[in-house]
């Protein structure tokens, strides 16, 4: 049996971390072992990854770097966990995955979609997700709740402008893959989310 794998998308701020706990709980009700991964990291070699990308005195590094950093800490949780995982029936959930890059580094930094997903293509080995629940909001909102949370990272620390540039192509990715990608308005009640969240994976089980 292949397992199934769902990712979990959006705007910093968007509540992924929230609804993807309810998820969990909801899947292993259901009897699945769940495997919960964050981008970029869950491994040990992508989370040294992620302190490299993220840190704030880094303000000199390049989009591609960039772009090829996520990527190669993609390939380490792919190969450790994501793949292994899969192939043994788990269900995996990701915090973030390929389409982050797609999005943050294709469209709001501007290396565009394809070349981006290029890169990925070798990382990924193949296994895109069965279904990518992506939180829909406005940057401004999602900004605002990470600030009242903790100190900003350094793409948190970007410009509202590069925030909006987010939202909107998350919007505008989820419009060319309306099979996959499943858009629910994240400024609604926790509860509410959830449920459509629920939904969506009932009818993806059947
Ligand atoms: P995330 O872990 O969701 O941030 P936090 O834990 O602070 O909520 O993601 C880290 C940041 O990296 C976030 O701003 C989105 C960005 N990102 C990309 O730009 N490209 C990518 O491929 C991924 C996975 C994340």
């Amino acid at each position: 049996m292949r397992g199934i794998f769902i990712s979990m998308e959006g705007p910093d701020g968007s509540g992924k971390s929230t609804q993807l706990e309810l998820i969990k709980k909801y899947l292993e009700e259901k009897g699945y072992e769940i495997i919960i991964t964050r981008e970029p990291g869950g491994t040990k070699i992508s989370e040294a990854v992620r302190e490299i990308i993220l840190n704030k005195d880094y303000t000199e590094m390049g989009y591609m770097t960039e772009a090829l950093l996520y990527a190669s800490a993609r390939a380490q949780l792919v190969t450790e966990v994501i793949k292994p995982a899969i192939e043994s029936g788990k269900a995996v959930i990701s915090d973030r995955f390929v389409d982050s890059s797609a999005v943050y580094q294709g469209m709001a930094r501007g290396l565009g979609v394809e070349n981006v997903y290029k890169i990925n293509e070798f990382a990924i080995q193949g296994m895109m997700p069965d279904l990518t629940i992506h939180l829909d909001l406005p940057a401004k909102v999602g900004i605002s709740r990470k600030k009242d949370q903790k100190e900003l990272d350094r793409m948190e620390m970007e410009t509202l402008d590069f925030h909006e540039k987010v939202a909107e192509g998350y919007r505008k990715l989820a419009s060319l893959a309306p099979d996959r990608i499943f858009t629910i308005d994240a400024t609604q009640d926790i509860d509410t989310i959830h449920k459509q969240i629920v939904e969506k994976i009932e009818s993806l089980l059947d």
